[in-house]
């Protein structure tokens, strides 16, 4: 057993901020990850060709901005190199291969208990700490929906957090499911590389580029939410036309209501649109069942593929193992409360990095938490 002030449960962006904060406050903490290395999303789920798709300020840690020199849409290396700095510089020394496994809330001694299992030798550990932070992100395991016929598909099919590049595929007929940002990045990625790609689009999506985001992400601080959403709108159908005829709808909320109310990030295109006008990337509606090597979409078509990629999304995981989640989640593992008031929970439990605000709102969580931290310490009462 071994008792520290706060343990962190994570080592992604919003565990490693915290570490970084907390060491600054001179507050003991230790933070268990259950991979072998930091931010494991980065390092070995997200594909090669990935940049991170808003601006180098919206995504730096705490306590360090990026470079000056370093590129405005740093690439996945970059950014990586990053985080290895960051690590040493606030001298972070996550305990790598500690899966945790269960947390609950001890009411006689006010205490957390938190049993992490060794991943290489299934030894289990009981840590005891007076605050918890989930920390373990929104991208917990990849969802795959459960579509009639699938384990029977006779191609290859995978989740996006394991594609990695677009060379296995070259001349195959690839279909990817799901119009996110991952979906149609790795659309553009395959077409480039080769493959036949198709695309699933079944919802309303908005289509807007970086520098819409960027110059919009500057305007909100000065503008209504309302008004930064006409003029992004407005400059996503100068800019890409009506894209209906391809199957792309536009929603009826805008862009940045939709992000901050439903938690739906805008396609934030990298070139994928062009080829879907050039016919490059063909656009097919919902899939209605899979047959052997043919899939049936809903308006009966039926197509045969080689593979077929998930782009559909991440479930939270943090209710697995927090027995006392409704101090502060919901059953899918999100926060109870909306944001910005959804990091605080009960008997010295947070969460920071589930606010589907990327890396700038895990960076907020971990100065709003470890400033809370501190002011608990000093008043205990
Ligand atoms: C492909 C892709 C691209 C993205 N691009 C951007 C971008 O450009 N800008 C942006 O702001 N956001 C982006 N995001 C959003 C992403 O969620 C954040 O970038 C960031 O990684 C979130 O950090 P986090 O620390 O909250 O979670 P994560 O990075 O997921 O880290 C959580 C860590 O917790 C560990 N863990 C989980 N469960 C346990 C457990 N039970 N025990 C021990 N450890 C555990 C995991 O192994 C992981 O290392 C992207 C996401 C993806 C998938
Ligand atoms: C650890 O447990 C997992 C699942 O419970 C099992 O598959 C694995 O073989 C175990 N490893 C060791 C070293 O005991
Ligand atoms: C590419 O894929 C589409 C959709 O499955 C199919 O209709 C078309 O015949 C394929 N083209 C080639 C050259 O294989």
């Amino acid at each position: 057993m071994e008792e520290t002030i706060v343990l962190v449960v994570g080592a992604g962006p919003a565990g490693l901020g915290i570490a970084a904060c907390l060491s600054q406050k001179c507050i003991p903490y230790i933070v268990l990850e259950r991979e072998d290395c930091c931010a494991s999303l980065w390092k070995k789920r997200a594909y090669d060709r990935c940049h991170l798709h808003l601006a180098k300020e919206f995504c730096s840690f705490p306590l360090k901005p990026h470079a000056p020199e370093a590129n405005k849409y740093m690439c996945k290396d970059d950014f990586i190199d990053y985080i290895d700095e960051y690590v040493e510089q606030f001298e972070i020394t996550p305990r790598y291969y500690h899966s945790v496994e269960s947390a609950s809330f001890d009411e006689n001694n006010g205490k957390w208990l938190v049993e992490a299992r060794h991943t290489e030798n299934n030894v289990t550990k009981l840590f005891v700490s007076s605050f918890l932070v989930v920390a373990s992100g929104e991208n917990g395991k990849g969802y795959i929906p459960d579509i009639p016929g699938l384990n029977d598909f006779k191609g290859d099919f995978m989740h996006s957090s394991e594609y990695k590049s677009g060379r296995q595929f070259r001349d195959k007929d690839v279909l990817v499911v799901g119009c996110g940002n991952s979906g149609m990045e790795i659309s553009y990625d395959l077409s480039n590389s080769g493959a036949n790609t198709s695309t699933v689009i079944r919802n309303p999506v908005h289509v807007v580029d970086r520098e819409m985001v960027f110059v919009a992400m500057q305007l909100v601080k000065y503008l209504s939410l309302s008004t930064v959403d006409a003029l992004v709108s407005f400059a996503s159908k100068l800019k890409y036309g009506d894209l209906s005829k391809y199957g792309i709808f536009r929603p009826k909320e805008g862009p940045f209501f939709l992000k901050i109310n439903k938690g739906r990030s805008p396609v934030i295109d990298v070139g994928t649109i062009a080829k879907i006008q050039s016919g490059d990337i063909k656009v097919l509606p919902g899939i209605e069942r899979i047959n052997k090597n043919k899939v049936v979409f809903k308006d009966k078509v039926e197509l045969d593929f080689d593979a077929i990629i998930f782009a559909t999304g991440f479930k939270s995981t943090a209710c697995e193992w927090l027995k006392d989640y409704d101090y502060i989640l919901k059953d899918d593992g999100f926060p109870k409360n909306r944001c910005p008031n959804h990091w605080k929970g009960k008997n010295k439990l947070y969460c920071a990095g589930l606010s589907r605000m990327g890396i700038q709102g895990a960076t907020k969580d971990a100065i709003a938490i470890t400033d809370d931290i501190e002011m608990v310490l000093g008043n205990p009462n």
